[in-house]
């Protein structure tokens, strides 16, 4: 698919355009038929057969996605977790793949402990030095990048154009977790991407009520058609009534993403100077090592997701987040209402999260409020 000509926030406010044809019903209804009439002859001309492969549902959203992402073609799954795997589990064994150091703790969990019962061989780098990456490759080898910016949870940046060019120089392909900045602020595949992975559990959805995730690639070839097959045959595919929330959530992703970016980064202006905070990780900080890159490589905002260094210890961490008031003490991220997380106790060992830092998403409240919150537990407990 060419890059589509709306912006990002008119094809997600209209959904790329989707209605019902049958009805005429500007909203797309959820279908539940887990199964489809054969043709007299035996064939399937509606294309549909079984609703493990094939669901209508599924259609609007992936539709979405893919205009967003200006992508040949998009998959939803089952979780966000289930789309990544999904790309190291359709390698072949012997494949060599290069992945960060920080990045999603439980991906990187998964590729430290079970990426090698499948054959595959996984080198950790240190993602936003371009050089670290380019030495990382195995000639011939190699097959897969897969990067994440900004990346869990100290927000490092890698750059992506280059990375795209690191992978291709080495006949690899590149791919990208996109959670975080979301299509709003950052198109990997414009900047030279083969595939795009979010888990839309997160600002997708934007509601904290339904756990999805997506693929998108920038060509319809050999991997995508393994993907595919795959997602059949392995049969992690998301349910109808919450493919049906993804869209709806997704409408609204615009003004979420803007409203949660800017709050971001005024928190994180506010709260660099505070006596009992060492440091701020924000990307649009012009202090965060990253800043130029993001600048280049991201439109629009840095994103909603940024974290604090307490002056203090993992229990002065841990009181901070119990302190807060409006700010709930929970994982995850991209929800209208914001959280604060102590990340090294979630991650466990091998975690880059020192243990004074919180992990903070913003949510869509008033930041006002959010930030007097923030200044209070802080006050009262470090
Ligand atoms: C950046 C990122 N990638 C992937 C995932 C995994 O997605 P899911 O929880 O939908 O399986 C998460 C979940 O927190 C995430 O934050």
């Amino acid at each position: 698919m060419a890059k589509s000509e709306l912006r990002p926030a008119t094809i997600a406010a209209q959904a790329h355009g989707a209605i019902d044809e049958a009805t005429r019903a500007v909203v797309p209804p959820v279908h539940v038929s887990t199964t489809y009439l054969r043709d007299a002859d035996g064939g399937y001309r509606s294309g549909r057969v079984y609703g493990r492969a094939d669901n209508p549902s599924f259609d609007a959203p992936e539709a979405t996605l893919n205009a967003l992402e200006s992508g040949a073609g998009c998959l939803t799954f089952a979780s966000g977790m289930a789309a990544a795997t999904a790309v190291f589990q359709t390698l072949q064994p012997g494949d060599h793949v290069v992945a960060p150091k920080v990045m999603y703790w439980a991906l990187r969990h998964w590729l430290a402990t079970t990426a090698d019962r499948l054959g595959i061989v996984v080198s950790f780098v240190d993602a936003s030095d371009p050089d670290a990456l380019a030495a990382a490759i195995r000639p011939g080898l190699t097959k897969l990048l897969w990067i994440e910016t900004p990346a869990n949870p100290t927000w490092s940046i890698t750059d992506i154009a280059r990375a795209a060019e690191i992978a291709h120089g080495a006949g690899a392909r590149l791919a990208v977790d996109n959670t975080v900045p979301t299509p709003l602020l950052t198109r990997p595949i414009e900047l030279g991407a083969d595939l795009v992975m979010h888990s839309a559990t997160k600002y997708l959805n934007g509601h904290s009520d339904v756990v999805a995730g997506a693929l998108i690639t920038a060509e319809r070839d050999e991997h995508w058609a393994r993907i595919t097959a795959h997602r059949a045959l392995n049969g992690a595919i998301l349910g109808s009534f919450e493919a049906w929330l993804l869209l709806r959530g997704m409408r609204t992703l615009a003004l979420r993403v803007q409203r949660a970016s800017q709050s971001a980064l005024t928190v994180a202006e506010r709260l660099t100077s505070h006596p009992a905070i060492r440091e701020v990780l924000y990307p649009g900080l012009p202090s965060h090592p990253g800043h130029a890159i993001a600048a280049r490589q991201m439109s629009g905002g840095f994103g909603g997701m940024l974290s604090i260094r307490i002056d203090g210890d993992a229990k002065a961490a841990h009181a901070v987040a119990a302190a807060t008031r409006l700010w709930k003490p929970a994982t995850s991220l991209g929800g209208v209402e914001s959280l604060i997380e102590h990340r090294a106790s979630i991650e466990g060992p091998g975690s880059p999260a020192p243990d004074d830092l919180l992990r903070l998403s913003l949510g869509i409240e008033d930041v006002d409020d959010l930030t007097a919150d923030l200044v209070q537990a802080l006050e009262s407990s470090v």
